[in-house]
């Protein structure tokens, strides 16, 4: 629309106006908000930011792929991709603790992040580190206390407080939905743009266990296949997100094929919701979920049972971990 043109407009002239001539840095996610800021001050600044990608190994199928292929057609972004999934699997070995997991993976985070800064400074100084801070995040952390915590858990995959750099951020003024026009408005990939919340310990939290290579294998294939039908079924909207849950250590008895196996049942968890601080289980369509269970159960071998999720928040958190 004209009014986000404007706002983009704006915010690509306030970035110019503040990072002068100089270098800025920003780590992407995969997420729409990293996505569209580092957008904004490509456009501002071109070259003079890099941006990294740290790919933990823990996104979704095809997510990777939408990062380091059609985000960068899409802006022209200049991309640093690592590829650290040995790294954070190695680091994740045998543990099972949900807490424990998102330090873990927080800490390498940093490290490998630390790593790529430096590569890049190693071509001239860098003063600016972009973030995607909305609003309702520049809102929530002049709260209370109790948010500093809850903050430090959403900020997995998000950044080193590192006060060499001073911060961009050109989302600061927006809320979700207009980061969103944003994005459409610089013509980013829609999957990216319109992507539901998604943790920054990825994968990690949904694999109830310890994440391994192959249980990450089969969780990524599972979640295809949800994420699949729903939007077929034209749900995506209506939906705040689906986490879609690995059971490793569970195992139960079916028959497939020609004989009995002792395979793991997947959660789908479908739920409804305004913020996530509260939220409802999603009244998705028996038929929908009928194909998703049929299809994960026919195309994932280690699978042999689908079970839904019928708890509101509170009681239950969105994620099982
Ligand atoms: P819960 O499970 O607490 O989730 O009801 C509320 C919302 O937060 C997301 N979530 C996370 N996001 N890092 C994130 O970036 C995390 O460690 C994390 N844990 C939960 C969850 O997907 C939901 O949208």
């Amino acid at each position: 629309t004209w009014t986000m043109l404007n706002i983009v407009e704006d915010s690509i002239e306030a970035v110019r106006r503040q990072v002068g001539d100089g270098r800025a840095i920003c780590a992407l996610s995969g997420g729409v908000d990293s996505a569209v800021a580092a957008a904004i001050v490509q456009r501002a600044i071109g070259d003079r930011l890099t941006c990294v990608f740290v790919d933990h190994g823990l996104l979704r199928k095809g997510e990777a792929e939408q990062v380091e292929r059609d985000f960068v057609a899409a802006t022209g972004v200049k991309l640093r991709v690592v590829d650290a999934s040995d790294r954070f699997l190695k680091a994740l070995e045998g543990v099972t603790d949900p807490e424990e997991k998102r330090k873990i993976i927080g800490r390498e985070f940093i490290r490998v992040f630390e790593d790529e800064q430096r590569a890049i400074m190693a071509d001239g100084p860098v003063d600016f580190l972009v973030q995607g801070t909305l609003y309702p995040d520049v809102v929530e952390s002049g709260g209370g206390t109790g948010t500093a915590n809850i903050k430090s858990h959403h900020n997995v995959g998000g950044l080193p407080e590192d006060l060499r750099f001073t911060l961009v951020e050109p989302l600061r003024s927006l809320f979700k939905d207009e980061v969103r026009r944003a994005g459409e408005e610089l013509g980013l990939p829609a999957a990216m743009v319109w992507r539901q919340p998604f943790p920054g310990p990825g994968l990690a939290i949904r694999i109830v266990g310890e994440v391994t290579g192959e249980r990450l294998a089969i969780l990524r294939e599972a979640d295809a296949i949800a994420r699949e039908e729903l939007s077929r079924a034209g749900l995506d909207r209506q939906i705040w997100q689906c986490p879609v849950v690995l059971l490793a250590d569970v195992r139960s008895v079916g028959v497939q094929g020609d004989g009995r196996t002792y395979g793991h049942p997947i959660v789908l968890r479908p739920v409804t919701s305004e913020d996530a601080m509260t939220a409802d289980w999603a009244r998705v369509p028996y038929d929908v979920l009928s194909r998703i269970s049929t299809r994960i159960t026919n195309e994932v071998r280690e699978v042999n049972r689908v079970v839904l999720d019928v708890t509101s928040k509170p009681p239950g958190t969105i994620e099982w971990e």
